[in-house]
């Protein structure tokens, strides 16, 4: 019987660990959360109000892309830090140049929400249409 719970125990908590990371990969492929095709949690709303005030006229209004790229289908290809990192310091390439946001503090506040909307666009959990708040 000892010799038992010896050798499930650290099998049981092993598994307790696999699924623990399981979930928190999880929690960041997806930081967002959507209702009824429309409805997001309140963070992720309260990026696209961001994206809204301060993106959208160079990136189209649900980001579809406009003078700057379609970042639904950036945000498939940067990473959550090249994100962060070109929000903060702005970049200038091939299709033009966008300032940088670091004197900003409601976008510098808010980037982790515009991030958590874009993504929800990107993996197509909302489309081009306009978002409300979860109630
Ligand atoms: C004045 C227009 C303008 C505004 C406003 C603007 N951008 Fe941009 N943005 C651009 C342009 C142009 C590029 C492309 C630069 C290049 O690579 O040539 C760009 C590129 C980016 C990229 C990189 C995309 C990639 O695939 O590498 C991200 C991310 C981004 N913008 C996010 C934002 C966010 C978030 C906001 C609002 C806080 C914002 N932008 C506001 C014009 C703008």
């Amino acid at each position: 019987m000892l010799f038992q719970l010896k050798s499930i125990k650290p099998v049981a908590l092993s598994a307790a660990l696999l699924l623990m990371s399981a979930t928190s990969a999880f929690a960041d492929d997806k930081p967002y959360t959507v209702t009824n095709g429309n409805e997001l949690d309140s963070a992720s709303y309260a990026g696209f109000k961001l994206y809204r005030n301060f993106c959208a006229r160079c990136h189209g209004t649900y980001g579809q892309g406009m003078v700057g790229p379609n970042l639904a289908e950036s945000l498939n290809v940067i990473s959550k830090e090249e994100f962060f990192n070109t929000v903060e310091h702005g970049k200038t390439g091939t299709i033009g140049s966008m300032p940088a946001w670091a004197s900003n503090p409601k976008v510098m506040k808010g980037r982790e929400n515009i991030y958590n909307y874009l993504k929800a666009r990107a993996d197509g959990a909302i489309g081009e249409e306009k978002p409300k708040k979860a109630k």
